[in-house]
């Protein structure tokens, strides 16, 4: 399969489209980028929290665990964990979706592991020896969903040739029946990653969580230094995990503007090529010259999505009501 070896680009860089369309900044539309549109309140941080250094009080611990149901360690963004965890395994095969988000094939490649690539997860007669796979669960940018069964069911074949599952469960809140997290067992072979930069849209503040296997909680943990994750961070991290309330309407928030992005998105694509996922709607075209014309000609009326040049794909993330009414309009106009 072919194997891109660029940089890893991202959504959310408006500066970048604002230059090349003249529009300023604060004209955008962005929806590059699958943070939720309407994010967890931030309310005001105190002066003490802005000045002192954080201490380990273990609050934003106790708040990961009863969120996340399973001990989780607080990480500066997922991110840091994608970059960290290619140096703690010895040089491997390392199996992931052609399709995904491609840090990790980066990071895995910078380190000298051999990165293959799937269409369908691997099954048992295809897995070698300490194989390493990771899957995106819901994948960005596919918005593939794979069935907890099928993740257990690959984890115990890895476990027993002695490898690893990676689960990147960044886009999962909204849909926890999904997760892997309640049937985790502290030593079993599988690692599981969590973001507060999607669904509680606070990217901006580079928190997120490492959980399952507890070796490598602890070999991370290790390497995070004692004011990893700022104290403004953990202070708002702690109260957006404990607030139940707040996650119930995010959800139904998130769901309801996936369907009305869709149901938008279906009038211009065809079905069999739109796939969706609580925080975003992929469209898999039949050439990135497409792509290309959709991406400049939404640009062109001040509205940004995410363009995959090697894979033919655009994905939208999800709107607020007013975002998507201007996307509704600026589709029909370019439809004139
Ligand atoms: C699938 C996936 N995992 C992890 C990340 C990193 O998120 P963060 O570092 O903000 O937690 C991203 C960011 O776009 C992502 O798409």
């Amino acid at each position: 399969m072919a194997m891109n070896n660029d940089t890893p680009q991202h959504g959310g860089n408006l500066q970048q489209a604002a230059q090349t369309y003249g529009i300023p900044h604060s004209d955008w539309l962005d929806l590059s980028t699958g943070i939720a549109p309407f994010p967890w309140p931030v309310p005001p941080v105190p002066a003490e929290v802005w000045q002192r250094l954080p201490e380990q009080n273990g609050e934003l611990e106790q708040a990961a665990l009863n969120y996340y149901g399973s001990t989780a360690l607080p990480v500066p963004g997922s991110q840091w964990a994608i970059q960290q965890l290619p140096t703690l395994f010895a040089t491997s095969r390392v199996l992931i979706a052609q399709e995904s988000y491609e840090e990790y094939r980066f990071w895995w490649q910078q380190q000298g592991h051999n990165v293959e690539t799937f269409n369908a997860l691997p099954d048992a007669t295809q897995l070698r020896e300490r194989d390493i796979v990771i899957v995106i669960n819901p994948n960005n940018p596919t918005a593939q969903k794979y069935s907890l069964q099928r993740l257990q069911q690959l984890a115990n074949e890895l476990q027993q040739k002695g490898g690893w599952l990676i689960v990147d469960e960044a886009f999962m809140d909204a849909t926890p029946e999904y997760s892997l997290l309640p049937s985790l067992q502290p030593e079993q072979n599988i690692v599981v990653l969590r973001s507060l930069g999607k669904f509680f849209g606070l990217a901006g503040i580079r928190t997120g969580f490492v959980l399952g296997n507890t070796c490598i909680q602890t070999t991370l943990q290790s390497k995070l230094g004692p004011w990893a994750i700022s104290h403004p961070a953990q202070w708002i991290a702690t109260q957006a995990l404990a607030d139940t309330h707040w996650h119930v309407a995010q959800r139904q928030r998130l769901l309801r503007a996936s369907t009305h992005l869709q149901s938008l998105l279906v009038e211009y694509f065809s079905p069999d090529t739109l796939t969706a996922a609580p925080l975003f709607v992929s469209v898999k075209l039949d050439s990135d010259t497409t792509a290309q014309r959709w991406q400049q000609s939404l640009a062109r009326h001040g509205i940004w999505i995410r363009r995959f040049p090697h894979w033919n794909r655009l994905r939208f993330g999800i709107a607020d009501d007013t975002g998507l009414q201007r996307l509704a309009s600026t589709l029909r106009l370019m439809d004139q």
